[in-house]
């Protein structure tokens, strides 16, 4: 059966509504990183780190999915092989979308995580400094978002896929971030075609075998028609 390994980045989500991390008037040109997606970020100043995922979290509920997310739910629907979704974005529009297979490889902003005990949960809508766990009770509760220095989520399922896979594709991604940076090189080498859907080249580019440009609602229903297309 042939499978379908997809990556994707906030450039999915962009048109969304949502912003992307890099670009000029991205996340990270208008907050640190080391000061709202690490560890030691949240020991510092915890109530800033939730202040910034807070205002992530509301923005992400009011946000669709677009036809780039309606499109990849058709194509796991009526492909006849396999297909599997590693998102690194943090949002649920795959999901809303009525994507089943999804790997969220950066946490979600839905989910809440308990850092003595381990405990998850649903996300309330605001997160504080102070909450309890409602497991352990412990004042130990954080965003369950996978921050710089962290291990990614999903590797036991994410390995064997990029192993197997028979075509790799990386939806809006700027491929600054390891491991996924990895990804594209990685099912390349072990046997799977790769294909580029993104904005505009970038030096991740070159480590596709091939490419396709423009708006995510553009590119990507495209790609599945074709790839719908091909394989009736
Ligand atoms: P970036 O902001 O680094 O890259 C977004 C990519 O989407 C760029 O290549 C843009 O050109 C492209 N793009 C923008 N608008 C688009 C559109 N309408 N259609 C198609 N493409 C578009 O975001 P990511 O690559 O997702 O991690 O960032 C990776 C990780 O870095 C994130 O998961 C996050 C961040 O730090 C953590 O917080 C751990």
């Amino acid at each position: 059966m042939e499978k379908i390994v997809i990556l994707t980045g906030a450039g999915i989500s962009a048109e969304s509504g949502l912003g992307t991390f890099r670009d000029e008037e991205g996340l990270w040109a208008q907050h640190r990183i080391e000061d709202v997606a690490t560890p030691e970020a949240f020991v510092r100043n915890p109530g800033l780190v939730h202040g910034f995922y807070n205002a992530r979290r509301a923005q992400a509920v009011k946000a669709n999915p677009n036809v780039a997310h309606g499109a990849l739910a058709r194509l796991e629907r009526e492909f006849t092989g396999e297909v599997l979704i590693i998102t690194q974005n943090v949002d649920d529009l795959h999901e809303r979308a009525g994507s089943q297979s999804v790997v969220h490889m950066h946490g979600a902003l839905n989910g809440a995580l308990c850092h003595d005990c381990d405990h998850r949960w649903e996300a309330p809508l605001v997160m504080r400094v102070g909450d309890q766990c409602p497991q352990c009770s412990a004042q130990a509760t954080r965003p369950d978002i996978v921050w710089f220095g962290e291990v990614p989520y999903g590797m036991e399922v994410i390995d064997p896929a990029l192993s197997t896979a028979d075509l790799f594709v990386s939806i809006g991604t700027s491929g600054q971030v390891y491991p996924a940076a990895a990804y594209a090189q990685h099912s390349g080498r072990m046997g799977a075609r790769t294909v580029e859907l993104n904005l505009e080249q970038a030096a991740y580019s070159r480590d596709f075998d091939e490419q396709h440009y423009g708006l995510a609602t553009e590119v990507v229903p495209a790609w599945v028609a074709g790839i719908l297309a091909d394989r009736h």
